[in-house]
C-alpha cells in the first residue's frame, strides 16, 4: 500500500515536472515562432514567396505588373474591363457612351470606385481580376469616365 502511494507519487512529482518544462520552456518558444510570424515583415515575406504563384494564377497577359508596378488605367481597362464594357456585354454601359454613364457620373467618382472594387449586378469584384490593388481600379474607372467626356 505504501509502496503504491510512492509510485502514484512520484508520478504526480513527473508530470507536474513535464508540465512546468511545457510551460517554461515549450510555451515561450511557441509563442516567439507566432509572433515573429505575425509581424508585418514576415507577412510581406510570406507574400513574396507566393507572389509567383499568385501572380501565375491571376495571369492577364497585357495587364501584369512588371515588378509590382501599378498598371495604367488604359492598361487595365483593356486587359479586364473592356470585356465587357467596350461591347456592352451582360448589361454593362458601354465605354464612350454617353447617355449610358450620365445617370451613373451622377452618382460620383467615388461611389463608381466602390462599384467597381465591390461588383455591381453583373460584374464581379474588381471586374473579375482580383489582384487589381485599389489604385488600378480606380485609375481604371477614370479611364473609362474620361472616354465619355
Ligand atoms: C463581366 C463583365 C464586366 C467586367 C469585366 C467589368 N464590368 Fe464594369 N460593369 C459591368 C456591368 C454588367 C455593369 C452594370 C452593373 C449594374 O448597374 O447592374 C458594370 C458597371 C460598371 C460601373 C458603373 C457602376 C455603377 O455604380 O453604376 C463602373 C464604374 C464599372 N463597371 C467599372 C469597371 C471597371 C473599372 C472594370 C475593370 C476593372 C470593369 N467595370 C469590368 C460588367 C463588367
Amino acid at each position: 500500500m505504501a509502496q503504491k502511494q510512492f509510485s502514484s507519487r512520484t508520478i504526480l512529482v513527473i508530470t507536474i515536472v513535464i508540465a512546468v518544462l511545457l510551460m517554461v520552456v515549450i510555451w515561450p518558444l511557441s509563442m516567439i515562432g507566432k509572433g515573429s510570424a505575425q509581424s508585418a515583415s514576415d507577412a510581406d515575406a510570406i507574400y513574396a514567396r507566393i507572389l509567383p504563384v499568385a501572380k501565375l494564377a491571376y495571369q492577364k497577359p497585357a495587364a501584369t505588373a512588371a515588378a509590382g508596378e501599378p498598371r495604367s488605367g488604359e492598361a487595365v481597362y483593356k486587359a479586364v474591363c473592356m470585356a465587357c464594357h467596350a461591347s456592352g456585354a451582360a448589361g454593362a454601359p458601354k465605354a464612350g457612351d454617353k447617355e449610358a454613364w450620365a445617370p451613373r457620373i451622377a452618382t460620383g467618382t467615388d461611389a463608381l470606385v466602390a462599384s467597381a472594387t465591390n461588383g455591381k449586378g453583373a460584374m464581379p469584384p474588381k471586374g473579375g481580376a482580383a489582384d487589381l490593388t485599389d489604385d488600378e481600379i480606380k485609375a481604371a474607372v477614370e479611364h473609362l469616365l474620361g472616354l465619355v467626356k
